[in-house]
């Protein structure tokens, strides 16, 4: 008999099949309200789970006793309560490295599109207000040569960097739990302090993912720390910023303006005080949103679910301990 898997996130074609040949496959293309009671229904006897943003704890995972696999289409898996799904054998696997690029293109997209405000110009051009050469009021300020300084260095942070030092020729500045060597000796990547980090650079990234330990890491105090002359890029979790600090920062111009692909609340609500702000552009959190890059994400997700249920340890595993325990 095939194991039972549950994908709850709308998949290619051809990464459903491929599952399909190995599992009996329930797929919801979202969750809704609509559909939750039959989710849960289905997770009675289900031995894997394939998706993303669902928060998998312990309420959930006591509707779920033949789990044996999580399977997030995500580098990030703050959704996933590890301790809980280690404790009950169950592996955890995430996406990683694949969407390093796809990711680093979107983040200094942004960067770029912040500080020579792009979004402002296009709707300048389309709502016919270009009559002549552009006024000094809407010009923007150089990426090139200026100091980036990025908090998280890992593979999307040193893909980041890579375009920075090599592409604008800017000087990077990093923060992070370890040393990245490969970063320092491949883009001239200085370690500080995170409060050095904030008081030198031009362009603050944030690319940490979301823990207890970074939960609101960028408050009040840390904003105050940046020059006002800087920009703020969050491309890690919403969470990780204390927002009305942010808020405040912005409107009491202690910092210059924000690119922002995730937000506390996803999606933003509509009258949210940063969306009226003309000095912040925002995305919907869309850092691996390509139709490469997803399929890729989708594809190995696939495989580490598949891999798992046959007994195989997948190629992205988070939770290793679940063997060492075993
Ligand atoms: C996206 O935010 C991811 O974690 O992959």
């Amino acid at each position: 008999m095939k194991p039972k898997v549950i994908v709850y996130k709308r998949v290619p074609q051809q990464v459903l099949e491929y599952i399909q040949e190995y599992c009996d496959v329930v797929y919801y293309e979202r969750l809704t309200d609509d559909n939750r009671a039959s989710f849960l229904i289905e997770l009675q006897d289900a031995n894997g789970l394939m998706g993303n943003e669902l928060a998998v704890n312990e309420m959930l995972l006591d509707q779920a006793p033949h789990l044996k696999v999580v399977s997030n289409i995500a580098v990030g898996y703050d959704n996933l309560d590890i301790a809980q799904l280690s404790k009950r054998g169950i592996l955890a696997t995430n996406t990683p490295e694949i969407l390093n690029d796809t990711t680093a293109d979107t983040i200094f997209g942004l960067l770029l599109a912040t500080a020579r405000r792009f979004p402002e110009l296009d709707q300048y051009v389309k709502t016919g207000q270009w009559k002549g050469s552009v006024e000094q009021e809407r010009f923007g300020v150089d990426v090139h040569h200026k100091v980036i300084g990025i908090i998280g260095m890992g593979g999307i942070g040193a893909t980041i960097a890579k375009r920075a030092h090599l592409g604008f020729d800017m000087k990077v500045l990093y923060h992070n739990r370890t040393h990245n060597e490969a970063a320092e000796r491949l883009y001239d990547a200085t370690y500080c302090g995170l409060e050095e980090l904030l008081q030198q650079s031009d362009f603050v990234v944030l690319m940490t993912p979301l823990t207890p330990q970074t939960a609101k890491l960028m408050g009040e105090k840390e904003f105050k720390l940046m020059k006002k002359s800087a920009f703020f890029i969050n491309g890690s979790r919403g969470k990780t910023v204390d927002e009305e600090a942010l808020v405040k920062a912005l409107q009491e111009e202690e910092i210059a303006g924000a690119g922002l692909d995730v937000f506390v609340q996803e999606p933003i609500q509509n009258h949210h005080p940063l969306l009226s702000m003309k000095n912040v552009v925002t995305l919907p959190h869309v850092g691996s949103a390509t139709h490469e890059t997803r399929l890729n994400m989708s594809m190995l997700a696939a495989e580490n679910l598949v891999a798992a249920l046959q007994g195989k340890c997948p190629s992205s595993l988070i939770n290793r301990e679940v063997y060492t325990k075993a």
